[in-house]
Parts: structure tokens; C-alpha cells; sequence
């Protein structure tokens, strides 16, 4: 049997896109997804890119037997951990289910992993655990901290990564640390689907400029950055999935490691930076305001990506104009539905 890879929360934004990349580089791939924040209809878009429909089981992480089973029926060589919640503003009111997901998820998957001796895993980390930058670039080695229940939530399990591999060694462990993903597949087939009112910038933006709201609310210009608004390491999605199958080949081709690397470009964008580059791709104006600081936001953040460039051969490839380009042949498309 061809081996497989079990890409949990691979029906979401970036594990759908990641599992697109991974199927045309010949692996087999395994969704395990509960459909909290995603639609069954994203195997059918990964099935019309790639020509491979990924087999799929609904489920839960949290779920023991069900690992279980998935582990004993099938030949699984490494995990691609993206399940969990993360939305900032929700994890302060409902703090117990960020937990509950995001953290007691991991350690059932950990462990069912070690019942199946499965010792391969990629985990998305963010940005989010550099806290509030002391110095840019962020490099891997800024010290940690945790402002909202989400960003503590990857703290610990990046944490708990790496007890685990303090206690056993040959595990081959990489915690990818994203910057801002944005962007969609290029086809238009496959993109970000957030429900309700979208918390981050780009999906709103694309929804003003689709004409679905009246405006984006540019939350402050009077941070130290060149125009006054936010400034963000944004990464299209398309780069990062192609992160993690460098992230994957480099675990499955190492004895044993523990890494930590930065997915991002380098580069850092403002709020208006990325309206205005919407606009050009979009051929639309996009009304804004704007309005006060949004609590707990930093006035800029960008990584550092040389380690990843060092240990993984990567580098992010796509600009913003793609970026926005391929976010807005999705809207489009899902406009069209
Ligand atoms: P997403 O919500 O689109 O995808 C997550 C998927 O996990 C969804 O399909 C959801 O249904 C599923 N899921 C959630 N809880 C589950 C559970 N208990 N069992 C099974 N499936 C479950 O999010 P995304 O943007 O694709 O993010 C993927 C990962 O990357 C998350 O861990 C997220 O914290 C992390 N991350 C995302 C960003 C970002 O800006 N999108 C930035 C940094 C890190
Ligand atoms: C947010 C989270 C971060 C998480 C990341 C994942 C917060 C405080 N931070 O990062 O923990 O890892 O999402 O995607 O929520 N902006 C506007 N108007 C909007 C929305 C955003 O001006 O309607 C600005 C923000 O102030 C910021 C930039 O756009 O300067 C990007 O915001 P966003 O997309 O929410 O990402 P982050 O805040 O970087």
C-alpha cells in the first residue's frame, strides 16, 4: 500500500491547499476534519485540481477510538496537524473550547500516534507566539509570549512538541510558525470561506470589494510604520502549502529532529498597501474608514525567513499582486455558486 499522509483539518483554508500540493507531489492523502469551519465540498475542488479525490473521514481529533481506527486502517507515515480553532476575539470569551480543541486535540492525536508508532509531525504554529516584536525581523529564537487564549494555546502545544521530544528523540517533529496567509488556489477553484464576519483584513476586503459590505474599517494610522496602518508578513497560501511538503520531506528524511521555522516572506505590507493592491486586481474601489487601534494588535510584525531558506530549500515566491489576483478569481467563483 501506498504510504499516506494524515492531514488533519485538511477540509480548512490552508490543509485543503496543502493537501492539493501534496497529492500532485504522489502522496496519498488522509483528511480527518469534523466540518466545524469547512465543507465537504472542498474534496470535490481538491478533486477537480489535482484529479485525486483525498479519502475523508469526518471526525474529531478528540476522538481516541476513532484515531484508532484510522491509524489501524491505514498505512499512515506522518501527520500534518492543522485542526483547531482561531479566531482571537472568540478564544477570550470561550477560552475552555480554544483549550479543549486546541490543546487537549493535540495530546489525543500525540498519543494516539505513539499507540500507533506514527512519530512523524508537522504542527501549525503562528506568529502570534513572537508576542509583541522587541526587534524585525522575527527570528525563531524571539522570545515567546501570549496576549488571547488562542495564541496560549499554541504556546503549550508547542510546548508540549517539545517535552515529547525531550522524552523520546526519534520523533521528527517541525512546528511551522505562519505569518498572515492570504491568497486562494490559482485555479479559483479552492480559497478561504470564513463564516460570518470575516475577523481578518483580506477576506474583508474582498467582501467590500465583491460589494457584499460597504467598507473596511482600517483599525488605526497613527502606529510608527510608513503610512500609519498595521504592517504584516502576508504569505499566499499557495507558498505555504509548498512550505509543508518541504516541512514533510525534510521530517520523513530525518533520524530525528525538532524543528522550529517561520513560514513567511520577509516582507512586511500596511493596511492600505493591501486595499490598493485589491483594488488593482479586482478592477473595484474599496471604500474605507478609518477608525481606532484594534486592542491587543502590534504596529508591525515580518519574519525573519533564512532558517526555512537553511533547513528547508524554501522560499516564499508569489507577491501580493498574486496574492490578490488569486483571492479575487475565488470570490468570483464563489460569487458564482
Ligand atoms: P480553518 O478553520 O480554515 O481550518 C481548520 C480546520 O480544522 C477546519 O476545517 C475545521 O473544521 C477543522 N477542525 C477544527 N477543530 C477540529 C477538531 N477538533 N477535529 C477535527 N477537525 C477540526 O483554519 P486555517 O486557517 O486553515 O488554519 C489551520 C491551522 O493553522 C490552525 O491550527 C490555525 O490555528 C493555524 N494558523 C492559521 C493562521 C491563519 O491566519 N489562517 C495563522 C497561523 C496559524
Ligand atoms: C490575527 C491575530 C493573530 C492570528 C492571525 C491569524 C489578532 C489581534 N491577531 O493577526 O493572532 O495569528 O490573525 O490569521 O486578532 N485590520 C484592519 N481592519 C480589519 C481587519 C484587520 O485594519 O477589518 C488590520 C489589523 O489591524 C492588522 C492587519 O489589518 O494591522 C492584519 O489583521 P488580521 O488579518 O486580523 O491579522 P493579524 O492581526 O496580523
Amino acid at each position: 500500500m501506498q504510504a499516506t499522509i494524515l492531514v488533519t483539518g485538511g477540509t480548512g483554508f490552508i490543509g485543503s491547499h496543502t493537501a492539493a500540493v501534496l497529492q500532485q507531489a504522489g502522496y496519498r492523502v488522509l483528511i480527518l476534519d469534523n466540518l466545524c469551519n469547512s465543507a465537504a465540498g472542498v474534496l470535490d475542488a481538491i478533486a477537480a485540481i489535482t484529479g485525486i479525490r483525498p479519502d475523508f473521514v469526518q471526525g474529531d481529533v478528540r476522538d481516541a477510538p476513532l484515531l484508532d481506527s484510522v491509524f489501524a486502517s491505514h498505512p499512515i507515515a506522518a501527520v500534518l496537524h492543522f485542526a483547531g480553532l482561531k479566531a482571537v476575539g472568540e478564544s477570550t470569551t470561550m477560552p475552555l473550547a480554544y483549550y479543549d480543541n486546541n490543546v487537549h486535540g493535540s495530546v489525543q492525536l500525540l498519543q494516539a500516534m505513539q499507540r500507533a508508532g506514527v512519530r512523524t509531525l508537522v504542527f501549525s504554529s503562528s506568529a502570534t507566539v513572537y508576542g509583541d516584536p522587541q526587534k524585525l525581523p522575527l527570528t525563531e529564537d524571539h522570545p515567546r509570549s501570549a496576549t488571547n487564549p488562542y495564541g496560549h494555546t499554541k504556546l503549550v502545544v508547542e510546548d508540549i512538541l517539545e517535552n515529547l521530544y525531550n522524552s523520546q528523540p526519534d520523533w521528527r517533529i517541525a512546528r511551522l510558525r505562519y505569518f498572515n496567509p492570504v491568497g486562494a488556489h490559482p485555479s479559483g477553484l479552492m480559497g478561504e470561506a470564513p463564516q460570518g464576519t470575516p475577523n481578518n483584513l483580506m477576506p474583508f476586503v474582498a467582501q467590500v470589494a465583491v460589494g457584499q459590505r460597504d467598507s473596511v474599517k482600517v483599525f488605526g494610522n497613527d502606529y510608527d510604520t510608513p503610512d500609519g496602518t498595521g504592517v504584516r508578513d502576508y504569505i499566499h497560501v499557495m507558498d505555504l502549502a509548498e512550505g509543508h511538503a518541504h516541512a514533510l520531506k525534510y521530517c520523513l528524511n530525518a533520524a530525528q529532529d525538532l524543528l522550529t521555522v517561520n513560514l513567511g516572506t520577509g516582507v512586511g505590507y500596511s493596511v492600505l498597501d493591501m486595499i490598493h493592491a485589491f483594488e488593482q486586481a479586482s478592477g473595484k474601489a474599496v471604500a474605507y474608514d478609518i477608525v481606532g487601534r484594534r486592542p491587543g494588535d502590534i504596529a508591525a510584525c515580518w519574519a525573519d525567513t533564512e532558517l526555512a531558506f537553511q533547513k528547508l530549500g524554501w522560499r516564499a515566491q508569489k507577491s501580493i499582486q498574486d496574492m490578490c489576483d488569486d483571492a479575487w478569481r475565488w470570490e468570483m467563483h464563489r460569487a458564482a455558486l
